[in-house]
Formats: C-alpha cells, sequence, structure tokens
C-alpha cells in the first residue's frame, strides 16, 4: 500500500514513524524542505510547498498513491484534499469547505452557535476595525483578539495578558477588520484529539500543550514547546464530567458538520480551556496538534494504517484504537532566540540521549551534521509507567543536545503539573 504524508514537520515526522510500522506500506513524501527524519523512510520525495494542489495531484497519480494523510491545515485550506479525492485518492484531512473549522473562526464560533454546541464563548465576529475598537472600549473586563484566518497559531493576543485596553484597539487596527473578539477565558488548557470517519468518532489520550517560550508559562506564544500526557490518558485537572463534556462538544461538532453537508473525516483537534463552568472551545483544529501528534502516535499501539483503512470506509470503532498505557512527555529544542529573533544555521551536537524516540522538525542535515532552521529544531519523547519516568527520559535527552538552542526544562514535570491542579482547585 502506498500512502503519502504531506508536511516537513515534527508532527509529519511522528505521522511518517506511526505509518512505517507497518511493513507493507511504502511511504512517499511531500514538504517544502527536506526533514531528514521522514527523507530516512520515505521511498520517495517530493519538494513542493505543501499548497501547490496541482503539483502534489499530479505526483499522487504518477506515483500510484493509495491515501494521503495530510499535516498540516494550508494544504486543507488551498483545497488539497478535494483535488485528490476529485482522482480517487483518499485522504485523512477534511475537505477545505470542512477544514473551515479551523480555517475560518468565524464559521466556527457560527457553527457552535447554529447547532447549540456547549462550550462555545460567548464572542462577536467583526469586518470593520472601526466596530471591533467600538466594541473594545464599551466592553467591561478582558477579551482575546483573533484574526478570522490563520495565522500558524501565533495571532491570538489576549487582553490581560499580552495587551492592554489601547494596545488591543492598536492590534485590532493593525490586522485592518475580519476579527473575532471573544471573553477571555480562565483555566486550564487541554487538547482532545479524535480520529473522525465523517460520522463516527474516537478519542485519543489527552494532552496538555505549552505554547509559551519561556519555563513558568512566560514569554511570547509559540507553535508549541512540548507537551505531555498521563499514562490513563486523561489529565488530573479534567474530571470525568469535564472529560464527557468535552467529548460531547466533539461529537457533536461532527454530526453538525455532516448536517452541513460537509461530512468531517479526517483528525479533530480540539483546544480546551476548562474553566470554573466546564471546558470551553478555544478553537478547533483540522490535524493533529505539533508537538500533541508526537505523544499520542508515539503511544498508539494499534495499526495506524487500518485506523485509516477504517477512517476512509466509515467503519472506525474504539475497538480497532488502542494505545500504550504509558505517560508520554514531549521537549522541543528550539533555536535560541526563538521565536522572535531565532538563530537559524547554528550546527548541533546530539550525545547520548538513551531510550528518547526522536522527531525532526525544522533543522537540515548537511555532510551528517544537523543545522537550526528558524522554526523548532527536534523533538524528545519520553515514555514511561509515570510521568515521572517519562519526564526524565525526554530531559536527558533534550539536555543532551549542545548548540545554539534550548528548551523547556519544566514541561511534564511534576512541580508544573501540581500547579495546575492547583489553579483548578482554586477556580472551583
Ligand atoms: P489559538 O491560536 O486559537 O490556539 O490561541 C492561541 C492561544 O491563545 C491559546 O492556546 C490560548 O492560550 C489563548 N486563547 C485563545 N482564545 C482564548 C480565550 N478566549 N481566552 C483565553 N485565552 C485564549
Ligand atoms: N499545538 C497547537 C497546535 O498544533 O495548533
Amino acid at each position: 500500500m502506498k500512502i503519502l504524508v504531506v508536511g516537513g514537520g515534527g508532527r509529519e515526522h511522528a505521522i511518517t514513524t506511526a505509518l512505517s510500522r507497518n511493513p507493507d506500506v511504502h511511504l512517499y513524501s511531500v514538504m517544502a524542505k527536506t526533514n531528514p527524519g521522514i527523507a530516512a523512510l520515505a521511498r520517495e520525495v517530493f519538494l513542493a510547498k505543501e499548497t501547490r494542489v496541482k503539483e502534489i495531484t499530479d505526483f499522487a497519480i504518477t506515483s500510484g498513491i493509495d491515501y494521503a494523510v495530510i499535516g498540516p491545515e494550508a494544504p486543507l485550506e488551498a483545497g488539497l484534499t478535494d483535488s485528490l479525492e476529485s482522482r480517487d485518492i483518499a485522504c485523512i484531512g477534511p475537505v477545505r469547505a470542512a477544514a473551515r473549522l479551523e480555517t475560518d473562526k468565524g464559521f466556527c464560533r457560527t457553527m457552535m452557535e447554529k447547532h447549540g454546541i456547549a462550550g462555545c464563548p460567548r464572542h462577536r465576529i467583526f469586518a470593520a476595525w472601526e466596530d471591533a475598537c467600538d466594541f473594545i472600549d464599551a466592553y467591561d473586563g478582558d477579551l482575546a483578539i483573533k484574526p478570522i484566518g490563520l495565522t500558524g497559531g501565533k495571532g491570538v493576543r489576549i487582553m490581560g495578558e499580552h495587551l492592554d485596553r489601547d494596545g488591543a484597539k492598536e492590534y485590532v487596527r493593525s490586522l485592518g477588520g475580519d476579527v473575532v473578539l471573544e471573553e477571555r477565558l480562565i483555566g486550564e488548557e487541554f487538547t482532545l484529539q479524535a480520529f473522525v470517519d465523517g460520522s463516527h468518532l474516537v478519542p485519543m489520550p489527552l494532552v496538555q500543550d505549552h505554547k509559551r517560550a519561556f519555563e513558568g508559562d512566560v514569554g511570547p506564544n509559540t507553535g508549541g514547546m512540548g507537551s505531555y500526557s498521563m499514562a490513563d490518558h486523561r489529565l488530573p485537572f479534567v474530571s470525568a464530567r469535564d472529560y464527557d463534556q468535552a467529548l460531547t462538544i466533539m461529537k457533536d461538532a461532527v454530526t453538525s458538520m455532516y448536517h452541513e453537508g460537509f461530512p468531517y473525516r479526517g483528525i479533530l483537534y480540539g483546544q480546551f480551556m476548562n474553566t470554573a463552568e466546564g471546558p470551553k472551545v478555544i478553537e478547533f483544529n483540522a490535524r493533529f496538534g505539533d508537538p500533541e501528534a508526537m505523544n499520542v502516535l508515539s503511544l498508539l499501539s494499534s495499526d495506524f494504517t487500518e485506523i485509516i483503512c477504517r477512517m476512509v470506509e466509515g467503519s472506525l470503532s474504539a475497538s480497532s484504537v488502542t494505545f500504550e498505557q504509558k505517560a508520554s512527555v514531549c521537549k522541543y529544542i528550539v533555536p535560541e532566540g526563538y521565536p522572535e529573533a531565532p538563530r537559524s544555521g547554528e550546527p548541533l551536537g546530539i550525545g547520548d540521549t538513551g531510550a528518547a524516540l526522536r522527531y525532526y522538525a525544522n533543522v537540515v542535515e548537511q555532510d551528517g551534521r544537523l543545522y537550526t532552521q528558524t522554526s523548532r529544531t527536534l523533538a524528545f519523547v519520553g515514555l514511561g509507567d509515570t510521568l515521572e519516568e517519562a519526564e526524565r527520559v525526554a530531559e536527558a535527552a533534550a539536555a543532551a543536545v549542545r548548540g545554539a538552542v534550548r528548551h523547556r526544562r519544566d514541561i511534564g514535570t511534576a512541580d508544573l503539573l501540581q500547579q495546575r491542579i492547583d489553579h483548578m482547585r482554586e477556580l472551583r
């Protein structure tokens, strides 16, 4: 069976690695720049920007691809799934109209409201920045300011955190319109990802990502510095009731897309804020999270290829998806200065990384040496019976990298987890 993986980041290296466990799969890759980890697993690599829909479709047809797994959101928005499926190549990744759940934050909120889906924060959608500024002036409290379209996870600014009221208006003006303003949610974030076949949804273990650049959750937002999951596949600050509510919200979103006439097939990613009143939807993504993909795919113990076949057939069931009962910790190595002024082209030395799994991201290999680029470099995942054990493995590996890079040592530690638990207790 020939499977094409689209994308060249850490998430796609994790996808490729999980698929490569099946010896009957021949892997093909489309990526903008050579990811050395993916290149080592692929039979053929087509170097092209992931949004070059026509060229990628031609490559897939010429290569005789059976299935395509689309990693990032940009090709979904560009209609890659629509194009490949029009040529009978089944895709894991929704068609453009269904991917709007991620690519159009206004659509997402309107859809949630129309179908009465729980967990929708109070919000307003604006086309003119002047109206948004008036709203900010009149609003009593803090707001989250979100550009409508894709921003690579870096477009959201929060009043009271990144901006004051004047700064908020200035930011809205700089966006020039098309903005969603919503109530600032207070709580603890968690990620629930699921496989979806158009009507059935099978959840994956809960994960918590860390967006802030520096230890102690300070500094600018990044694509995500690392993430962890627990051996029981839940998080200690998410109650059974919170979990059930989050899962219901995800299932309702899938049902609503079906009724809208855009059945959703692919990975559905729910980013939730667990608030005093229960989980609220920060956003949906139409793909795996990065880094969250590295947690769940490192734990996946059933055959990913079979899951894909079932998603395409519409016969997905919980019994076909299993994960190891282990904790996982993922730590990203990033260039010094990331995200604002990353030092690229810096050589890396990698010492003994022990039992950690290694996923390459934005890194180049030249003459056997690795060099940083401008985005996240590579990630290590530790697995263990306890979070402590998983953290130790990931941390030892991350600490074994030498060069102009850094990572967050606090991700997955008992201290940080306790802070989350205490925060949630305080709120309730
Ligand atoms: P997003 O790009 O939607 O993932 O948002 C980036 C980050 O902004 C999230 O991880 C949250 O930390 C934060 N955020 C987004 N929306 C809200 C909100 N309504 N209230 C508080 N924080 C938010
Ligand atoms: N980890 C957040 C994202 O992938 O959007």
